[in-house]
């Protein structure tokens, strides 16, 4: 993308606390990643223009800044539906059917892990140990959703979609 089109996306507001968190550690060594996880709180994922932003404030090029959020799962450049379903994919959930699940709701929701649906109402992550092994297999949205087969699933996106589930 050159940079004259570059220039015509519009630039996000960053936080106070962000941007004094920037100022405060732009000059460390090393501190990209932790100023990349502040980026992606405050915005639940890294919009381009945002990273386009960071770019300019930190006076690092945006090819350096990419090579580091494409390298680590962690970070997200789409931003995720209204409903974020984690699916654990620890050795325990993994060796309990933590698969299965994941399949499962890829069927159900017609998308792929770090995929949106198109009313932007689900999207799904697979994601390491969420530290409740002893209710494997897990799936975290705003709850944890433990012990979980995949017959439950229907009823779990139904009231997720109404707006919330509390087990
Ligand atoms: S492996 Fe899934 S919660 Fe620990």
């Amino acid at each position: 993308m050159s940079a004259s089109v570059l220039d015509k996306v519009a630039e996000p507001e960053f936080s106070p606390h962000l941007t004094q968190f920037i100022k405060d550690w732009k000059d460390k060594p090393g501190s990209l990643i932790m100023i990349l996880h502040q980026l992606q709180q405050q915005f639940g994922y890294l919009p381009r223009a945002a990273i386009l932003k960071l770019s300019r404030e930190i006076n690092l090029p945006l090819a350096k800044i990419y090579g580091v959020v494409t390298f680590y799962h962690y970070f997200k450049l789409t931003k995720p539906g209204r409903n974020n379903i984690q699916v654990c994919m620890g050795t325990a959930c993994y060796l309990k059917g933590g698969e299965d699940l994941l399949q499962e709701l890829e069927n159900m929701l017609g998308i792929g892990v770090n995929q949106v649906t198109e009313d932007g109402e689900f999207s799904i992550e697979s994601v390491r140990c969420v530290g409740c092994c002893g209710l494997a297999p897990v799936a975290v949205c705003g709850t944890v959703f433990g012990k979980l087969v995949p017959e439950k699933l229907p009823e779990i996106l139904g009231k997720l979609k109404a707006g919330g589930e509390q087990p």
